[in-house]
């Protein structure tokens, strides 16, 4: 399973980088507006900033609604860098986005994704990704990694190529449960990341070596 990092924090995705696991960086609208990032140019300066730092999919997620919008928002995005992966949203018009990006060789993360009928229009779209949004599931009272389990098996059983991007990750957990049904991709906030780290017994362990290791 690849790690991507959820956000648009450089200070962040530094640290990620620099832990040497991270394949890649999804942003989103919300995410760019938490660092101040204001400003057509200020945004598109953010996104080479971050695939210049990363080497890895980016993904840089659209504004617009309607087809034509996200077409050629898409198309100013995708020029940034060979590495930008356009983010449209699932809708009707973002389906038909994502299949003319696909014909145009412009890759693809459908974003917003809470359901496996969603999934498949996005596959059948020929999107690169499908970011199924598995805390916001689990906030409203169903289950984010269950949805995971559902999308992948009907990918394999179809023959599908676009990759799982889970995302909306909460915590360590929700990673490693993403890992065990089979997601391609987890995009998780620096602390669930760092939170795979901890074990209480690896810092009693520790702690007890470095004491035996002054008896040496
Ligand atoms: O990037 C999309 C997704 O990861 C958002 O997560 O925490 O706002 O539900 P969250």
């Amino acid at each position: 399973m690849k790690f991507f990092i959820d956000t648009a924090n450089l200070a962040q995705i530094k640290e990620a980088n620099e832990l040497g696991i991270l394949d890649g960086v999804t942003t989103n609208p919300s995410l760019m507006a938490k660092e101040g990032i204001k400003g057509n140019d200020a945004v598109m300066a953010h996104y080479k900033t971050i695939c210049e730092m990363v080497n890895g999919d980016i993904s840089a997620e659209v504004i617009s609604t309607d087809f034509k919008g996200i077409v050629e928002e898409g198309k100013k995005l995708a020029a940034i860098h060979a590495n930008i992966v356009v983010k449209v949203p699932m809708i009707k018009d973002g389906v038909k986005a994502i299949k003319w990006f696909t014909d145009n060789g412009i890759r693809t993360n459908c974003t917003l994704c809470f359901s496996a009928g969603q999934a498949i229009l996005a596959a059948k779209a020929g999107a690169a990704y499908i970011s199924p949004f598995i805390g916001r599931i689990d906030d409203s009272g169903w289950d984010g990694v269950q949805l995971i389990e559902q999308i992948v098996q009907i990918y394999s059983i179809q023959g599908y190529k676009t990759e799982v991007l889970a995302a909306s990750i909460r915590n360590p957990n929700h990673i490693v449960q993403c890992a065990q049904a089979g997601a391609d991709v987890c995009t998780c906030p620096l602390d669930s990341i760092l939170g795979l780290l901890k074990h209480p017994l690896t810092d009693i362990g520790l702690a007890k070596f470095l004491e035996d290791a002054k008896k040496m």
